[in-house]
């Protein structure tokens, strides 16, 4: 078993759509033990899908922009376990006028929510658990990506979030590699979640992996990006550190479509 005797957090799961989710279900079938973590109204939706995971988990509260919460957690996760051997971070948010089109419109305050939202909460959560991870002897980390090299329709600052999440992505593997902790992110294509279906126009992501990825690529299935997570939280990639490993069906690697378009 890939994953037997980890000790992960996973955070991001809302329902059982949610990548989190199925990285969650991997995980518990590989053999590891984890605990996940819910956030403010969705913290009843997480407990909700905990009981659908084959070994329903402990689920504790943790607003990634929270000081005090992110210190409790580590604090549970001590008395718990003593150690942590990784996490999950997938965790991403921004307010509605930075998505959708407007990005000349957006105030400075919106794009800041964003950005520390969804990109600087990577380096709260692994500072978060570095003291736990040493404990283990090292650890791995790995974020959810999507790909933003190129700017897409509607993404806007979430877009320019998810590319400072790559750099620190990087920034972090250059400061916990010495202490064994491997920092990477998984970019995945697009899928059907709570979190997807608020980008506006998101259906033309759909139509676009539809023309362009070699392998194709169903929006309803997180199980191939799970399963990547699942490896990059594993000693199988124990020499891979500040990568961004895509999950998308080949889209990223091909410059126009030949598929059914
Ligand atoms: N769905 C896609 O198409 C896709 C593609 C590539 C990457 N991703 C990324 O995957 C990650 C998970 O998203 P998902 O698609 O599974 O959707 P989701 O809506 O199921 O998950 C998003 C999660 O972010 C959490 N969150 C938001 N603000 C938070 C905060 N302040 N503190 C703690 N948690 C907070 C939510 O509670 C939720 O669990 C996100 O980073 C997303 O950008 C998604």
């Amino acid at each position: 078993m890939l994953l037997k005797g980890k000790r992960l957090v996973i955070t991001g799961v809302l329902t059982d759509d949610s990548i989190a989710f199925h990285t969650a279900r991997v995980a518990q079938e590989e053999g590891a033990e984890i605990v996940l973590t819910g956030f403010g109204r969705g913290l009843r939706l997480t407990e909700r899908a905990a009981r659908r995971l084959p070994e329903p988990p402990e689920v504790r509260q943790l607003d990634i922009t929270s000081v005090a919460d992110m210190r409790a957690l580590a604090a549970a996760l001590e008395a718990r376990w003593g150690a942590v051997d990784g996490a999950l971070h997938a965790i991403a948010y921004a307010p509605d006028d930075a998505l959708g089109g407007r990005f000349l419109e957006t105030p400075a305050e919106s794009a800041g929510t964003a950005f520390l939202t969804s990109a600087f909460s990577y380096k709260t959560l692994a500072v978060g658990l570095l003291p736990l991870m040493k404990r283990a002897g090292g650890g791995a980390l790995v974020t959810l990506d999507f790909d933003n090299r190129q700017a897409w329709p509607a993404y806007d600052w979430m877009g320019v979030a998810k590319a400072a999440l790559q750099a620190v992505t990087r920034y972090l593997a250059r400061d916990l590699g010495p202490f064994g902790v491997r920092v990477n992110a998984v970019s995945a294509g697009p899928l059907g979640t709570v979190a997807s279906k608020s980008i506006p126009g998101f259906r033309q992501f759909e139509e676009a992996w539809a023309d362009r990825a070699p392998l194709g690529w169903d929006v309803t299935d997180p199980d191939p990006v799970a399963r990547m997570a699942a490896v990059l939280l594993s000693d199988w990639a124990r020499s891979t550190t500040g990568e961004v490993v895509h999950v998308d069906g080949g889209f990223h690697s091909q410059a126009i479509g030949v598929g059914p378009g």
